[in-house]
This record gives C-alpha cells, sequence and structure tokens, in this order.
C-alpha cells in the first residue's frame, strides 16, 4: 500500500482494498485449518485506547499474537499524554520503541496528528468521525455472504456518525450502492459525504442520503445500523432515544428489504433501541461473523503495514 497508515477507507484505492479483503481471506483459510504464519515475528504494535473497546482490542491483540508478534495495551489516562504531553512527542517517542501504533479516540485530527509524528505505522481503531477497520470487516462479511460487492444495495439506518463515514467511503471503492437515511440534523458530514460521491461515481456506484428509513431499505441486499448515541454521546442518549425511534430497524421495516437481506451491526448493540430482538437475533443476522472478521481483516491491515 502507498500509506504508511491506515485512517480512512477513503485515502486508499479500490484496488489496495480489495487486495486487502483478498489477504484477509487468504488468512482466515489458513487459520481454519489451524496455520498460522509467524509473518510479524519481532514486532510489537502499541494499542492506545481513550474510549472503551471489545472487539478492537482483542482482535488486535490476538492478530498480532497470531502473526508472530505482540501486542502493548495502553490506557489513554495512563500514558502521559493524559497529562498533558504532546501528541507529537508521544509519536516519536512510540516511534522509537514499537513498530506500529493503534489508537482508539475522539477528534480525528488527534490520529492524523499521531501519524504525521510517527514514524511507524499508525491504524485508527475508531474516532468520532471514521470507524475504517471495522468497515473493512464488514466488506469482507458482505463478501462471503453474498459473493460480490459490486452491484449490491447496502443501506443504513440511523446517525450519519462514524460508521457511516466509513461505510460511504468503503462502498464508493467497491461499487456498492449505499442509502442511508438519517434524522434532520444528524446527517453524514458534508466533506465526507462529497469525496466519497465522487470516488462513488467513478467507480460505477451511487450514494444517496434519504430521510425515510423505508425509502432507503427498500430492495436492500445488505442492511446496517448503529448505536444511536455513540461514545462521548453519552449525555445526549434520552434526548436522542425519541428522536431516532422512528429509524428502528424492525421485522416490519426490513419486509422491504430483498428477502435474502443480510444484517450487519458493528456492535455493540442496544436491543429494542436502533434494532429489534427478531432482528438482531433473527436468521438474516450476521453480526457474529462480523465482528470474526474483524481479526481477519485487520491482520490484514496489519500484514500491509508492517510486514
Ligand atoms: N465494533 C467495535 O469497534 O467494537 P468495540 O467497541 O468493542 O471495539
Ligand atoms: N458509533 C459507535 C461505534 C462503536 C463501535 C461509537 O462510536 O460509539
Amino acid at each position: 500500500m502507498k500509506k504508511k497508515d491506515f485512517l480512512t477507507l477513503g485515502d486508499f484505492s479500490s484496488e489496495e482494498i480489495t487486495s486487502l479483503l483478498e489477504t484477509a481471506i487468504k488468512l482466515k483459510t489458513d487459520a481454519k485449518s489451524g496455520e498460522y504464519s509467524p509473518y510479524l515475528a519481532g514486532k510489537i504494535l502499541a494499542m492506545i485506547f481513550e474510549k472503551a473497546s471489545t472487539r478492537t482490542r482483542i482482535s488486535f491483540e490476538v492478530g498480532m499474537k497470531q502473526l508472530g508478534g505482540d501486542a502493548i495495551f495502553l490506557n489513554g489516562n495512563d500514558l502521559q499524554l493524559g497529562r498533558g504531553e504532546t501528541i507529537a512527542d508521544t509519536a516519536r517517542v512510540l516511534s522509537r520503541y514499537v513498530d506500529g501504533i493503534m489508537i482508539r479516540t475522539f477528534a480525528h485530527s488527534k490520529v492524523e496528528e499521531l501519524a504525521q509524528f510517527a514514524s511507524v505505522p499508525v491504524i485508527n481503531g475508531l474516532t468520532d468521525l471514521h470507524h475504517p477497520a471495522q468497515v473493512l470487516a464488514d466488506l469482507l462479511t458482505i463478501l462471503e455472504h453474498k459473493g460480490r460487492l459490486q452491484g449490491l444495495k447496502a443501506c443504513y439506518i440511523g446517525d450519519g456518525n462514524n460508521m457511516a463515514h466509513s461505510l460511504i467511503e468503503g462502498a464508493a471503492k467497491v461499487g456498492m450502492d449505499i442509502s442511508l437515511a438519517c434524522p434532520e440534523g444528524y446527517e453524514p458530514d458534508q466533506a465526507i459525504l462529497q469525496n466519497a460521491v465522487i470516488a462513488a461515481k467513478s467507480y460505477g456506484s451511487k450514494i444517496e442520503i434519504v430521510r425515510k428509513p423505508k425509502e432507503a431499505i427498500a430492495d436492500a441486499d445488505v442492511v446496517i445500523t448503529d448505536v444511536w448515541a455513540s461514545m462521548g454521546q453519552e449525555n445526549e442518549q434520552q434526548e436522542r432515544q425519541k428522536l431516532f425511534k422512528p429509524y428502528q430497524v424492525n421485522s416490519e421495516l426490513c419486509q422491504l428489504a430483498k428477502p435474502d437481506y443480510i444484517f450487519l451491526h458493528c456492535l455493540p448493540a442496544h436491543r429494542g433501541e436502533e434494532v429489534t430482538v427478531e432482528i438482531i437475533d433473527g436468521p438474516h443476522s450476521v453480526v457474529f461473523d462480523e465482528a470474526e472478521n474483524r481479526l481477519h481483516a485487520q491482520k490484514a491491515i496489519l500484514l500491509a503495514l508492517m510486514k
């Protein structure tokens, strides 16, 4: 890959994303037959978390170990970073000890600054604006279940958040149409959207933002949602619950999708809020394949950047 870092899917070409997916499939097949090649023997990944995590933390750590390397978990508050040491100095110091840095934080600009000053690869493990490692796993999951990405129609119902941003960027590059239904005032970031719309055009896919969930889900092959209040928005939870109620993914809404649609959610989920039990625990749901695929997709990212 041309880039040193993995910060957003928008940074990568269609060919690079396809190649990451191919590597992920190979690594998954190898792992299923008990074959773990130590491609990253002796390499260490530092993982900085300024927000909670189950999947990201464990899948990156397990991924590094399966690749013959190791990972160090760092709680942002326990670092001098939490006491005001600059991001630039943190990046330069960590680069002297480790071979890669994964970070989950709030402001996306913090990850960009870390990447700018680190001499080792930096991986975005979620910011307020993007969640690219998750969406790479989502694309892998869709590809496995549908056999292709190009020409499919995905929909995303809910908040125009980090997941929505990475999904539109990813969909654009793989030629998958995506229709997003978001409440007024909760649409995706305009600049991210505009760039993705331009990319989508050149790869022959379509991105649209609509108001009504029924419009977005019509004939969809893939139905996606996410929490109504993301990490850092806890104080907006109650207000959002009322406002997002018409955006719940439930049986009535899903009748409008294709009969063989699949349901994705990055997890953690709030059953009874953004999605009902019948859907997330029902026959169309592939959320645990999706969670598993974090491991395989991220191993492909680690290899591409650190090998
Ligand atoms: N989907 C996801 O990123 O999960 P975690 O917050 O548990 O890492
Ligand atoms: N949008 C959610 C995703 C969690 C994996 C959040 O940022 O909290």
